[in-house]
């Protein structure tokens, strides 16, 4: 029996629409690409999952309609505050937020450094539009709603509930563009499973997140305005020039995304080595999707000032050097502790 059925009350699940392919429409049922993404309102998604009523009392609110690829700094804080807002409140016992495939692996890790709550916080989304025939969008729903309403879902960080399986936020990846399987947790493995209203876990996540995290929101203006931080790909015939410009552009941080284990370019490295001096951080991630940047491995770190990402991919990486330097971290040794934390 879940620990759900053990509990004094029937629990209460928040849920935060942002748009995304399950809320997407298409104009036959057989469309399954080329659809619009984000446009089915949340009442209409939750009246076709009416099972939901035998999990959890569902709250919903609908606070964006988009397509993931447009998601921006301004919806991150938007969510991060709501988020901290609906979980401080006693009655609420764990939160959806239904979102886009596209994005949704920085989105949840963005929410697992900045969330201020041990409550249940679980992402998914789906890879077929609302309109589709075999449409994964409501039993992923169903699933990460009886995943936000297990109590021992508490206290293990931000969560995908996706295809039947638990993935934890710093590990998740899209790996397929069109497959109903679309995420992986490489390197990692999941963190368990949920089938027919039953959580299994296998393991715990043992890097930092949520209550124990130092980056709060606090630090960021009210312009909604985070540090710089773009990514840039090394790759044969790379040039400097794309670094240069950013340099020049005022940019404030630059995640590499190296070939194999982070390694860069000689003519990229030349730049980045430049932008050092400039104040600009650069942290080595790697293009390949898996596997770990070793420090000092394929490039001298700690000779050039460089951060090594470990198993952070680019696109988190980046996320993590904001926030970092919206706290006005950006020594590379602090840099580098942070990295090795988060
Ligand atoms: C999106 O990311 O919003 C569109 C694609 C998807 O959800 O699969």
């Amino acid at each position: 029996m879940s620990e759900s059925v053990l509990r004094q009350r029937r629990p209460t699940v928040a849920i935060l629409a942002t748009g995304g392919t399950i809320a997407g429409e298409a104009l036959v049922a057989a469309q399954t690409i080329g659809y619009t993404a984000g446009v089915i309102g949340v009442d209409r998604l939750l009246s076709a999952v009416p099972e939901l009523d035998s999990v959890a009392a569902i709250r919903a609110e609908q606070v964006a309609s988009i397509d993931s690829k447009d998601l921006d700094n301004a919806l991150w804080i938007a969510l991060t505050h709501r988020v901290n807002i609906l979980l401080a409140q006693d009655d609420i016992d764990g939160l959806v937020i239904m979102h886009g495939t596209d994005t949704l692996e920085e989105t949840a890790y963005w929410l697992h450094l900045t969330v201020s709550s041990e409550k249940p916080v679980v992402l998914t989304a789906a890879m077929r539009p609302f309109t589709a025939l075999s449409a994964d969008g409501a039993l992923n729903l169903f699933n990460a709603v009886t995943l936000a309403a297990y109590p021992d879902a508490a206290a293990r960080g931000v969560l995908v509930a996706f295809a039947n399986r638990i993935h934890g936020a710093r590990d998740i990846t899209k790996v397929s563009t069109y497959a109903i399987d679309a995420f992986a947790s490489p390197e990692s493995g999941v963190l368990g499973w949920v089938h027919d209203k039953r959580v299994e876990f296998q393991r715990r996540v043992t890097r930092t997140h949520t209550i124990k995290s130092v980056f709060r929101l606090n630090v960021i203006n009210t312009q909604n305005l985070l540090p710089v931080v773009q990514i840039v790909v090394s790759h044969a015939g790379v040039e400097g020039i794309i670094v240069d410009a950013l340099v020049n552009a005022g940019t404030h941080g630059i995640v590499v995304a190296g070939t194999g284990n982070g390694s860069i370019h000689a003519t990229l490295q030349k730049a980045l080595v430049h932008a050092r001096t400039q104040s600009v951080s650069v942290v080595r991630s790697s293009r390949v999707g898996s596997g770990h940047v070793m420090h000092n491995a394929a490039a001298p770190d700690d000779i050039l000032g460089l951060v090594s990402a470990g198993t952070l991919n680019p696109y988190k990486a980046r996320i993590l050097l904001m926030l970092s330097l919206a706290h006005g971290w950006s020594e590379p040794i602090v840099l580098q502790s942070l990295f090795d934390r988060y």
